[in-house]
């Protein structure tokens, strides 16, 4: 199996947490560190998406490698499976602070097909990113039109 199918079958999803039967979050330990996680995968996405956005902008001068080192990055974190971070009991009406929509249990199918989208435009960014700038920035859409997907779906509105 090569690593985009291995990927696909195992990137993060509800439906893996649930279909393991992993416990509802008991404790708030549990919780609060299931909430910390996913909440840092998000910032290695942010922080690198923030690095190629600001090249494509014109804000930071464009360099291959630095381009390059910050699309594998946000290719690698979107390929991580952490389904412990998506415990049971963590959405934004069970636990506060987070605003992981309660549907993101309930649709785990369609979480993991986005969570694939992202990985699968994230490693293509990878491959365009020290390829140019013109090249880097035509990846880059798809990238943030993955993000953007889930967040409209399954991310609460900030207060
Ligand atoms: C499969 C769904 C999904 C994808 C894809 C996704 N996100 Fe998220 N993101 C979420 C959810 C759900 C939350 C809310 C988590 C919470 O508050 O518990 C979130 C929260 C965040 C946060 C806030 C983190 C914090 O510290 O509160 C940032 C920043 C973020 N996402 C950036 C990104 C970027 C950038 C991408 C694309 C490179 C991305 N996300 C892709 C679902 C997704």
């Amino acid at each position: 199996m090569g690593l985009k199918t291995w990927i696909a079958c195992a990137a993060l999803g509800a439906t893996v947490v649930t279909g393991a039967g992993v416990a509802v979050a008991q404790d708030g330990k549990a919780a609060e560190n299931a909430v910390k996680v996913r909440k840092a995968q998000m910032q290695i996405y942010a922080y690198n998406l923030g690095v190629l956005g600001a090249m494509a902008k014109g804000q930071l001068p464009y360099d291959a490698e630095t381009a390059t080192n910050a699309a594998n990055s946000l290719a690698a974190a979107s390929g991580m499976r952490i389904p412990g971070a998506w415990l049971p009991g963590t959405d934004s009406e069970s636990f506060e602070g987070s605003r992981a929509l309660p549907a993101i249990w309930e649709n785990g199918d369609d979480v993991r097909a986005k969570a694939v989208a992202l990985w699968e435009a994230s490693t293509d960014l990878s491959d365009a990113a020290g390829m140019g700038l013109d090249e880097m920035k035509a990846a880059f859409g798809p990238v943030g039109g993955a993000c953007g997907a889930c967040h409209k779906a399954y991310r609460a509105p900030a207060n």
